[in-house]
């Protein structure tokens, strides 16, 4: 470990245009512009660098979810938006990204702010990601159509079926916090990409991008109704957006317990759902690799984004003869993982989301220590007269399947270890869980690793990686991390319904 001056946890100086964009008062954007809730009432932004109050949303009532869904019906019945050639939605997506692209310094210092994570990670990957998504699906506005199938039971010539790929409607969107702009963007382009009209809520923490993301929507060209943002809570907002019998669709991210709320909830219409959920992704160290060369990647599958990710490598399972040394190079990154003030330059990791999610944290560590974990590294939550929400990156071990460190989602720099002999055994303790998003295998035995890869249950498997998504591949969970797949062609045909018709010659 490096040594290193003591970190100052005050929140550096925002810019004039952070300043001037917190100053704007709550609007909504529904039907093109931005509009007055119908009441006053408002949901205080703060910056979890600080715990300071710094803007204010609106906290929209029944009758503006009920507005934005009547704009993005009515957008979506008068075909303002499928009804154009795919060729012109194509470019108003890309333009969307293009002015996205061109704001991309005040949208990461906007995250940074709302969020807590580093204005350099925002910088580096949260905006460029929204931007090359959104570029990735709209291609998919001309290409994702149906096909001319003959029919199995019928002599040749005698009918002609084929298929159509229509969008199946309005589609509700409830996106988390952990990746504010970069989930409003994956949620939006493939809706779009399928000609789908949109309700986006944000999350009540960490509304302020999407916000922005207004602006853009503005000017990029959509028609009127086309993208409409409700701010507001997800009892609230989100439940009538769930059971509105004029949405079609459901995209929700988020946590399990309200996923499967929304499954139920949406029943009642049979709304078609997809629901990206939590996660407790196992990381499995095999003995031929070196531990000191893959600990730093090990040490960033846990701590990334304050390990505020549901693909998160949260379970870490090394084999034995390799489990102190993988522990000790994991101990060493500690001084890289530090949390910081988001607008830090310095910072990696800044601090956890809001003061709710920081007890919920320090809760699970509690409950570690007194079901007998030993803490490794961490542990701690330092700066914490200061008001952030600040918890260090923390190693546990001498842990048992039944504690909660090891069952649940914990959604924050927390990484629990358990030794392993044997491959059968490891992934039987891997697959121990009701979640079932991601895992991450470290090996160069080619045998191990695909044997391995085949038998975990998890909707993404990396190999010697951890975390990467593309565009391009699908992305979703086995068992109860999820219902659907996002990404790629899949993630277009979530928005489409198939119709087949079929004609007599
Ligand atoms: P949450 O699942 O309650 O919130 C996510 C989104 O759903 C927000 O926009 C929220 O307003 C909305 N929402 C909440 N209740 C709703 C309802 N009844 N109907 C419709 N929408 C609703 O997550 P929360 O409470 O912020 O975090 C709790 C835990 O959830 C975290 O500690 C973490 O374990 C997990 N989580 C997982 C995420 C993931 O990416 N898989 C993202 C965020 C949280
Ligand atoms: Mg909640």
């Amino acid at each position: 470990m490096t040594k290193r001056d003591p970190i100052d946890y005050r929140q550096r100086a925002y810019s004039a245009e952070g300043h001037a964009f917190l100053a704007r008062p709550p609007r909504l954007f529904i039907g093109g512009e931005w509009v007055m809730p119908s009441d006053e009432a408002t949901i205080a932004v703060e910056d979890p660098s600080s715990g300071e109050t710094i803007a204010q949303i609106a906290d929209a009532g029944d009758g503006d979810v009920d507005r934005a869904v009547a704009a993005a019906r009515a957008a979506f019945d008068q075909q303002r938006w499928h009804g154009l050639a795919p060729m012109e939605r194509e470019a108003v997506m890309h333009r969307l990204a293009d002015l996205i692209e061109a704001d991309a310094e005040l949208l990461a210092e906007l995250e940074a702010i709302d969020n807590g994570k580093p204005r350099t990670i925002a910088a580096e990957i949260d905006i460029p990601r929204a931007v090359s998504h959104l570029r990735f699906m709209a291609g998919w506005a001309s290409k994702s159509g149906g096909r001319t199938t003959a029919p199995y039971t019928m002599p040749a010539g005698t009918m002609f079926g084929y298929t159509v790929k229509e969008p199946v409607g309005v589609a509700a969107q409830i996106v988390p916090w952990n990746y504010p702009l970069l989930m409003a963007c994956l949620k939006i382009a493939p809706a779009l990409a399928a000609g789908c009209t949109v309700v986006l809520k944000p999350a009540e923490q960490t509304s302020l991008t999407t916000l922005r993301l207004g602006d853009h929507l503005a000017e990029a060209g959509f028609p009127a109704g086309v993208v409409n943002i409700v701010t507001g809570r997800g009892e609230t907002v989100g439940e009538r957006l769930v059971r509105h019998e004029d949405v079609d669709k459901v995209a929700f991210t988020g946590s399990t317990e309200i996923g499967k709320r929304i499954n139920r909830a949406a029943t009642d219409t049979l709304k078609r759902v997809t629901l990206e959920l939590g996660g407790k992704g196992p990381v499995i160290v095999l003995p031929d690799v070196d531990p000191a060369d893959i600990a730093p990647s090990l040490a960033k599958a846990s701590f990334f984004n304050s390990g505020q990710v549901c693909v998160a490598g949260s379970r870490l399972f090394a084999h034995r003869s390799v489990f102190d040394r993988v522990l000790e190079g994991i101990a060493e990154t500690a001084g890289d993982w530090a949390p910081r003030p988001s607008l830090d330059p310095e910072a990696q990791m800044g601090p956890l989301v809001s003061g709710e999610q920081l007890e919920r944290v320090m809760g699970y560590v509690a409950a570690g220590r007194c079901d007998g974990a030993s803490v490794v590294m961490g542990g701690d939550a330092p700066g914490s007269g200061g008001g952030g929400h600040y918890f260090s990156p923390t190693l546990l071990a001498e842990v048992s399947p039944q504690m909660s460190v090891v069952r649940e989602e914990i959604f924050g720099p927390v990484v629990v270890a358990q030794r392993f002999d044997e491959l059968d055994e490891v992934a039987r303790m891997a697959n121990d869980t009701h979640y079932g998003l991601s895992a991450g295998i470290w090996t160069h035995d080619l045998s191990a690793m695909h044997g391995l890869a085949a038998r975990l249950k998890a909707g993404i498997v990396w190999g010697n990686c951890h975390g990467a998504i593309d565009s391009a591949l699908p992305f979703g969970g086995f068992k109860q991390s999820g219902l659907g797949r996002e990404g790629g062609l899949e993630g277009v045909q979530i928005y489409q319904e198939t119709k087949t018709v079929m004609i007599k010659l």
